[in-house]
């Protein structure tokens, strides 16, 4: 964090803005997202969503299929444009403006529900891959990993509990090891905000846990909005939890307090 004056704005009067790598975070928030909307054929796959998410949170994101999940992150990371609204990543980044490479680079990652890591490579080069991403493919083909890289990538490997996998091809491992590479992959790039679309669809129920202990462990570091269906996994993550329903926020809270709300109830089981 690189805290910093800026001013004056009166005379002689400054202010204080913190900063979380070179993101304005003065409002403690590190995603806005106000009266977003999406149609697609007249069909309104968002209606007015607003969600600010913290700086270093850990939120939870529920809501029945077709409820716009998937549409919000992909409005986030530029894939979408949205028809209306405002998306900012701290106080003065324009989601809006950027593309999606532009988004990348400002430090949001995402993490899509199947894994996309490179299975004819290790462990290890999908790691060293992934770090030189933001690199030029000439620099990144002549330049060799200094003990500084190793390390980072050897902790890393540690982080998502790969260390005895390193030298393995990636196509050999289990479905949720590589969905863990892919988290690797997207966390060595530091990003301040990443997105993950089911991360434990498909994980055992071993691998369900250690997930959650991963995430739990990122958060206050990284700032995590998690889309999730399987409850006991969101309870695990203990944060705060957003129910989404036809494209809006229709409640907002503990997991408990959520899914005691006849709304929530009405949703799920009222189908
Ligand atoms: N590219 C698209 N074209 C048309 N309809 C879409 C498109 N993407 C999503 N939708 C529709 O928007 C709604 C929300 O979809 P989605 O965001 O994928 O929901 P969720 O991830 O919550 O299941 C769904 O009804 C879906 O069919
Ligand atoms: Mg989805």
């Amino acid at each position: 964090m690189n805290d910093v004056y800026r001013g004056p704005l009166l005379e002689a009067e400054y202010v204080y803005v913190p900063m979380r790598d070179g993101i304005d975070v003065s409002h403690r928030v590190i995603l806005y997202l106000e009266d977003i909307s999406v149609s697609f054929d007249g069909f309104k796959a968002l209606n007015n969503l607003t969600l600010h998410i913290d700086a270093g949170e850990l939120r939870s994101i529920i809501g029945p299929n077709g409820a716009g999940k998937t549409t919000m992150m992909d409005v986030i990371t530029g894939k979408t444009r949205p028809d209306s609204g405002t998306a900012f990543l701290g106080q003065s980044i324009d989601l809006l403006r950027l593309t999606e490479p532009e988004i990348a680079a400002r430090g949001i990652g995402r993490k899509f529900q199947k894994p996309t890591v490179f299975e004819q490579h290790t462990v290890f080069e999908n790691l060293e891959l992934a770090m030189k991403a933001n690199k030029s493919p000439w620099a990144s083909m002549f330049s060799r990993l200094d003990s500084e890289a190793r390390d980072k990538i050897a902790a890393m490997l540690t982080t998502i509990r790969l260390s005895e996998e390193a030298k393995r091809l990636a196509g050999l491992l289990s479905h949720g090891q590589k969905q863990w590479l892919e988290i690797g992959m997207l966390l060595i790039q530091e990003p301040q905000l990443l997105l993950l679309d089911e991360p434990v669809a498909g994980m055992t129920d071993e691998e369900t846990e250690r997930t959650a202990e991963l995430f739990v462990a990122l958060a206050g570091k990284h700032s995590l909005v998690v889309v999730e269906h399987d409850m006991a996994f969101i309870k695990r993550l203990g944060g705060k939890v957003t129910v989404l329903h036809e494209g809006a926020v229709l409640a907002e809270g503990s997991l408990d307090t959520v899914r005691n709300d006849p709304r929530v109830i009405e949703v799920y089981l009222g189908r």
